[in-house]
């Protein structure tokens, strides 16, 4: 924990003394909370990506933490990194701000590694006092305080013998993660002794302030990792800059610290930037997805199947992912996509897909779309298939069709209807709604049918003794072709 005064010695009262006092005993009993759930069994949900987690116990320290400062200080504003991910807006204004973290590290603290810090930042005239800013570190004790007025040795800001530290950030999708690796190897090229990881922004600059490390530069850190580090780093005679070489913008969302100036200055310059854009203006979003708090829910739902093409689906692969951003980034590994900027619809009707809740709710092997910036979701039938069904031609149909005329009918009325080449039909029903209709009706058909079978009889006999006249002529040329039928 620290608290000082500009001049390295604790404040003897002034205007936010009693902030410091309430701040301090808070810390205190956040650190005790956060010690005992450490080794403890944790719901854990993810907020902007896979790798940005929170848990209860980030929830319930920081309404502690909240409650209690909202109850002392009615009048101050206030931000806090839970609050933030459920939508809260972060703005800095003048007005006296308290900034929390109420875990910061909190991927540590699910995996129980014990680097995790309570960080309460205080501004007033968007300046983070150097006299309110509180740091508790369970764990890692002493690393936040180091002695008012001892300096740290910090070489003589040579990068070739630096140990610098650094945070990967929230994100994972292959454009950011070649950047950042790229980082760490342009420090490594200029002879850096080493470049150190440890899981939580806060006890970075800590490990700076202390001086058991040399520099420490980050992209996607918030200004609530920030708020207290930045003071105890300066505190101890330190450097904070901007990552451009201007001054530190808390709401930026990057940062370059070193004991030196000249150190910062030559860290500033070997980067390339990894744009988060800023805690103020957004609510947290992650490629064009609205960040949503999801309490409560357990985190490792099982790596479930699904089926992801590009946008004219000329490409397509089989990706495994238990959460939005592991399927997000999977994709654009698979499909090779470098953009950061995509949109993850559902094939079918082009939905978009763009929070965890609703990823959830898919089931196994649902066919996704990426889509990278200007690229549209069009339906999938627009094209011919390359062979027609054979089309069927009727010759002749016959169909039977029972009714009844009324309840009261024995049997009812069939119709009768035949019909050739889909287009000549005849038709004829058969009333049976009582015995002596029914047996009516049977005469009626019978003598119907004897005389379509007579009518036909006389037709082909016709026909016959046509061909057959036909024949004989073919067979005597000259003679007359004769017609009738000779008889006797
Ligand atoms: C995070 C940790 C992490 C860093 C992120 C921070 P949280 O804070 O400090 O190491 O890479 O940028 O946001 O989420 O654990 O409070």
């Amino acid at each position: 924990m620290k608290a000082s005064g500009e001049d390295g010695k604790a404040p003897a009262g002034g205007p936010w003394e009693e902030c410091f006092e309430a701040a301090v005993q808070l810390a205190l009993r956040a650190g005790q909370i956060i010690r005992k759930a450490l080794s403890e069994e944790k719901r854990v949900s993810t907020k902007t990506s896979a790798a940005d987690l929170v848990t209860e116990t980030d929830h319930v320290v920081e309404a502690l933490i909240l409650q209690e400062l909202q109850t002392r200080f009615p009048s101050h504003r206030f931000i806090a990194e839970e609050a933030a991910a459920a939508g809260a807006k972060c703005v800095l204004t003048p007005s006296p701000t308290w900034i929390v973290d109420p875990i910061d590290g909190t991927c540590n603290f699910v995996h129980r590694f014990p680097t995790v810090a309570v960080s309460i930042g205080f501004a007033v005239n968007q300046e983070t006092l150097q006299s309110s800013s509180m740091l508790c570190v369970p764990g890692t004790r002493g690393l936040g305080g180091c002695s008012p007025g001892i300096r740290p040795f910090w070489g003589l800001g040579d990068l070739s013998k630096a140990l610098v530290l650094t945070e990967i950030g929230p994100r994972r999708d292959p454009a950011t993660l070649k950047l950042f690796l790229s980082n760490m190897e342009r420090l490594l090229h200029a002879g850096a002794h080493g470049v150190r990881v440890i899981g939580s922004s806060t006890l970075a600059l800590c490990h700076l302030a202390a001086g058991t490390a040399d520099a420490y530069y980050q992209f996607g850190l918030h200004c609530w990792d920030l708020a207290a580090a930045t003071v105890i780093i300066r505190e101890a005679g330190g450097i904070v800059m901007d990552t451009s070489g201007g001054p530190l913008d808390l709401m930026s969302c990057r940062v370059v610290a070193a004991g030196t100036r000249e150190m910062a200055v030559l860290i500033a310059q070997a980067l390339q930037t990894i744009n988060y854009g800023r805690d103020d203006e957004r609510p947290l979003a992650f490629m064009g997805s609205q960040t949503k708090k999801v309490l409560f829910t357990p985190l490792m739902h099982p790596a479930r199947p699904f089926r992801v093409s590009n946008h004219d689906r000329s490409s397509r692969r089989g990706v495994m992912a238990s959460s939005l951003q592991e399927l997000l980034s999977k994709t654009l590994d698979a499909l090779v996509v470098a953009s950061q900027l995509v949109t993850l619809v559902l094939e079918e009707d082009g939905t978009v897909v763009d929070t965890e809740e609703f990823f959830q709710t898919l089931g196994d092997n649902t066919h996704l779309m990426v889509l990278e910036q200007g690229q549209k979701w069009t339906p999938a039938g627009s094209h011919t298939p390359a062979r027609w069904p054979p089309q069927r031609r009727g010759i002749a149909k016959v169909t039977f069709d029972l009714y009844k005329l009324s309840p009261k009918d024995v049997i009812g009325c069939l119709n009768v209807k035949a019909t050739m080449y889909e287009m000549y039909s005849v038709s004829y029903d058969i009333h049976c709604t009582g015995f002596k209709a029914m047996l009516r009706s049977l005469l009626r058909f019978l003598s119907h049918a004897a005389q379509v079978t007579g009518q036909c009889l006389v037709h082909m006999g016709t026909y016959m003794l046509r061909v057959l006249a036909e024949t004989e002529e073919q067979a005597v040329p000259g003679s007359r072709p004769r017609r009738g039928i000779k008889s006797g």
